[in-house]
C-alpha cells in the first residue's frame, strides 16, 4: 500500500500534511508521535472512515479499525461479534463456530452470553479485536489498543497482535517499549507531518532525524 501526498484539515487544524509512505503488505507497523500528531486521523483514512482532502492511497486493502475505546452494543458478547458476520451473509451455524473460535483467539472462551457493556475495559478491547479479526481484513488497525489496559490484558493483546502474521497490523501507541517488542516498522508523526519511517531496527538504532532520536529516547517531553 502506498500513501501519496495525503493531507487532511479540520476547521482550524491541519491534521495531516502531505504524508508519503509505502507500507508492506504484512507485518506490524507502529504509528508513534505526540498527542495530536495525526495518528488516529491517518488510521481513520486508511480504514476508509474519513476522506483525505488531497492525496491518495494506492493498492488500498480491506481494513478494519478497532477504536481506542472499544464500541460495544448493549447486548450479548455473541451478538456483538456475530453482527458483522451476519451482514457478510454468513449462516448461523458458521457464525456460531466463528464466534467460538474468535473468543478463543482472545482468551475469552465461554463469554458468549455475557453482556458486552458490562465487561471490563480489557475484556471489551479483546471482544472488539475478535470481532475485527473474524472479518478477516487485510489490514487490522488498532488505535492505542492497550492504553487503558492493565499489564495482564495488555500482554494478552500483544500476544494476539503477534499471531497476526498473515496480515498487516497498524497500531498507534505511546508505549515505546511496546513498539520495541512488536513493531517491524515504525512511522513517526509530529504535528501532522511524517518525520521519519522505516524498519523498526533502523529507526531505533540509527534514525536519520534528530527529532526522531529525541522522541525515541523518551526525552522529548517539553
Ligand atoms: N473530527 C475532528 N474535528 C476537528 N479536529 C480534529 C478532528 N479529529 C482530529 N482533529 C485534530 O487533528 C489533529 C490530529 O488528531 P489525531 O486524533 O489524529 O491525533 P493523534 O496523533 O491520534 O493524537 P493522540 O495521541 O492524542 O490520540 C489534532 O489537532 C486534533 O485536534
Ligand atoms: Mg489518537
Amino acid at each position: 500500500m502506498k500513501i501519496i501526498d495525503l493531507s487532511k484539515s479540520y476547521v482550524s487544524v491541519k491534521a495531516l500534511k502531505e504524508i508519503n509512505v509505502e507500507i508492506e503488505d504484512r507485518g506490524i507497523v507502529a504509528l508513534v508521535g505526540p498527542n495530536g500528531s495525526g495518528k488516529t486521523t491517518l488510521m481513520r483514512i486508511i480504514a476508509g472512515l474519513e476522506k483525505p482532502d488531497e492525496g491518495s492511497i494506492k493498492g488500498r486493502k480491506s481494513a478494519t479499525m478497532v477504536f481506542q475505546k472499544a464500541v460495544m452494543f448493549s447486548t450479548s458478547v455473541y451478538k456483538n461479534i456475530a453482527y458483522g458476520l451476519k451482514i457478510k451473509g454468513k449462516e448461523d451455524r458458521e457464525i456460531k463456530s466463528a464466534v467460538k473460535e474468535g473468543l478463543k483467539m482472545v482468551g475469552l472462551e465461554g463469554f458468549e452470553k455475557r453482556n458486552a457493556k458490562k465487561l471490563s475495559g480489557g475484556e471489551q478491547q479483546r471482544v472488539a479485536i475478535a470481532r475485527a479479526l473474524l472479518l478477516e481484513p487485510e489490514i487490522l488497525l488498532l488505535d492505542e489498543p492497550t492504553s487503558n489496559l492493565d499489564y495482564e490484558n495488555a500482554r494478552i493483546v500483544e500476544e494476539i497482535i503477534k499471531t497476526q502474521t498473515s496480515r498487516l497490523v497498524m497500531l498507534s501507541t505511546h508505549n515505546l517499549f511496546q513498539v520495541r517488542r512488536l513493531a517491524s516498522a515504525v512511522i513517526f508523526l509530529k504535528n501532522g507531518k511524517l518525520i521519519e519511517a522505516g524498519p523498526a531496527d533502523e529507526i531505533f538504532e540509527r534514525a536519520k532525524m534528530e527529532e526522531t532520536r529525541l522522541f525515541l529516547s523518551g526525552k522529548d517531553y517539553f
